[in-house]
């Protein structure tokens, strides 16, 4: 088995599918599709994940979306491609690397704590203010928008 990700530059429509499963609102999703860096993860040619990084200041690279297909989840995919994002991250020279995500997620914090990020901030109503049609999972309600973050050392 061999396992490649690869930074995607054009045509970065075709990853619309994947991009939804972790940011459900199509137009938010095409308003930054086109900045940053994408990367696809393959397994012998199949695509089973996708990672969106875009910069949120000068010293700060953010995961703006991260997805592995849903057949595919826990085969540390996810994990791989938050180490290509701390690897990329320090190459470009940035000193940290910051995600935000919904409160309404199971087991999500639980990933990015053990990918070595740690709570750093909540914005409320984030994705209330923010998204036309109101987000449920896991029969709550996704309002607020969590950060977490972790220096690249
Ligand atoms: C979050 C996501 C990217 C994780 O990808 P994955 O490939 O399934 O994760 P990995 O297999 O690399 O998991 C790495 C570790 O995190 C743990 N983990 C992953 N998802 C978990 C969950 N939902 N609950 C608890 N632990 C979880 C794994 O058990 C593993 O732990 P280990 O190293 O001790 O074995 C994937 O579940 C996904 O695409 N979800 C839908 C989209 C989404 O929510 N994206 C994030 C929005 S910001």
């Amino acid at each position: 088995m061999s396992t490649e990700i690869l930074e995607i530059k054009h045509n970065r429509e075709k990853f619309l599918d994947l991009l939804l499963l972790a940011d459900p609102e199509e137009a938010v999703v095409l308003a930054y599709l086109n900045q940053g860096w994408l990367f696809a993860l393959y397994e012998d040619g199949e695509l089973y994940g996708v990672m969106h990084l875009i910069e949120h200041d000068a010293r700060t690279l953010e995961i703006k979306n991260l997805a592995v297909k849903e057949s595919a989840h826990g085969k540390g995919y996810g994990m791989r491609l938050i180490n290509q994002a701390k690897v990329f991250g320090k190459q470009q020279g940035y000193r940290t690397l910051l995600v935000g995500t919904g409160n309404s997620g199971a087991g999500i914090f639980t990933f990015y704590q053990k990918a070595g990020f740690r709570f750093k901030s909540v914005i409320r109503d984030f994705f209330v203010v923010n998204y036309k049609e109101p987000i449920f999972e896991n029969g709550l309600q996704c309002r607020d928008m969590v950060l977490l973050d972790q220096e690249l050392d």
